[in-house]
């Protein structure tokens, strides 16, 4: 397995008491796959895979469990050794193309300066690496996209940048935490090609991070669902979506919202909200908004079993 989690738990200490963001979180990531996370806000999908990629840097927090990649703990490990790694092996994309990239030089110099603080190259052959790049990530003209600034590209061209600059260290593991979701939706859609694509040419395994169901059901290989810090369901897409087992996966699943045309303002919500992560109920922390809870479901917390279709539901334990 090229990434194994097992009972991954963030806390960050506040004025307000212990926030308890994740709270055993296990996933296996297999060479070449694509593992959609999928949950409402809050419900701990971005500091899951911070802690993976050792990006959590709040000096309040605290990282507990196993991340392993390519069998070595990366829990732990100095940070210069993180940053290695996060630069040659893993990268990482996120909502807003700006903080990956500088307003004041072009895309070009950037992405050049980029490879050359991995690869012992010179600026002219980077700078040939660059043109193929944005040739990958369907840059029409990418000579000429080189000499832009960023803020010259639009907001599918600037992640597009982005997505090359990740490429350029021909990346074993791409994170993407909801790169799509500022972007409209034929935007949207050439950016999850790209991902395919960046799959089955470069076998990179991804983590597409989205609150859309829509998406996942587009691009992911397997689904794992998030809520109030842990996972309540995963499974296969096929799985996932034709036997959807948790109560909070039904109803996300009530809210898909539409893949062409245009993107309803909200998406139809669920009743009530997620949990305060300070004060999280004795039992199962969906069982507030929950249709079908029953009175196990206020004594304990359901485990999630361990098959690889699994739901942590005490009905479904029961059926
Ligand atoms: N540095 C921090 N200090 C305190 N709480 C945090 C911190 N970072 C994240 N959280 C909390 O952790 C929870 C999970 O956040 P996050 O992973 O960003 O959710 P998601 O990406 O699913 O929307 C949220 O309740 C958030 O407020
Ligand atoms: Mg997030």
């Amino acid at each position: 397995m090229m990434l194994s989690v097992r009972d991954l738990r963030v806390s960050f200490r506040t004025d307000d008491g212990l926030v308890r963001a994740i709270d055993g979180v296990s996933f296996d990531l297999a060479e070449g796959e694509i593992l959609g996370v999928v949950g409402e806000s809050g419900s701990g999908k971005t500091v899951s895979l911070l802690a993976v990629m050792g990006l959590i840097t709040d000096p309040n927090a605290k990282i507990e469990g196993s991340i392993r990649y390519k069998g070595r703990e990366l829990v732990g490990l100095p940070a210069r050794e993180l940053r290695r790694l996060r630069g040659n092996e893993i990268a990482m994309i996120f909502q807003d193309p700006m903080t990956a990239l500088t307003p004041v030089y072009t895309i070009g110099w950037q992405i050049a300066e980029q490879i050359q603080a991995h690869r012992k190259i010179g600026k002219a052959k980077a700078l040939e690496r660059v043109e193929e790049l944005l040739a990958e990530v369907n840059f029409p003209n990418p000579r000429e996209a080189m000499s832009r600034y960023p803020h010259q590209l639009s907001g599918g061209m600037r992640q597009r940048a982005v997505i090359a600059m990740a490429l350029s260290c021909d990346p074993a593991l791409l994170v993407a935490d909801e790169p799509t979701t500022a972007l409209d939706v034929t935007v949207q859609a050439g950016i999850l090609d790209l991902v395919r694509k960046l799959r089955s040419t470069h076998n990179s395994a991804v983590v597409f991070i989205t609150h859309d169901m829509g998406v996942v059901s587009e691009l992911a290989d397997r689904v794992m669902v998030m809520y109030a810090g842990r996972v309540v369901e995963r499974g296969s897409r096929v799985e996932l979506f034709s036997d959807p087992r948790h109560p909070y996966t039904r109803a996300l699943l009530g809210s898909i919202p539409p893949l062409t045309g245009e993107k309803p303002r909200r998406l139809p919500a669920i009743p009530g909200s997620p949990p305060s992560l300070l004060r999280l109920p004795q039992g199962c922390a969906f069982g507030p908004r929950c249709p079908v809870r029953y009175e196990p479901c206020q004594a304990d917390k359901p485990s999630l079993g361990s098959g690889t279709h699994a739901a942590a539901c005490f009905r479904v334990a029961q059926a």
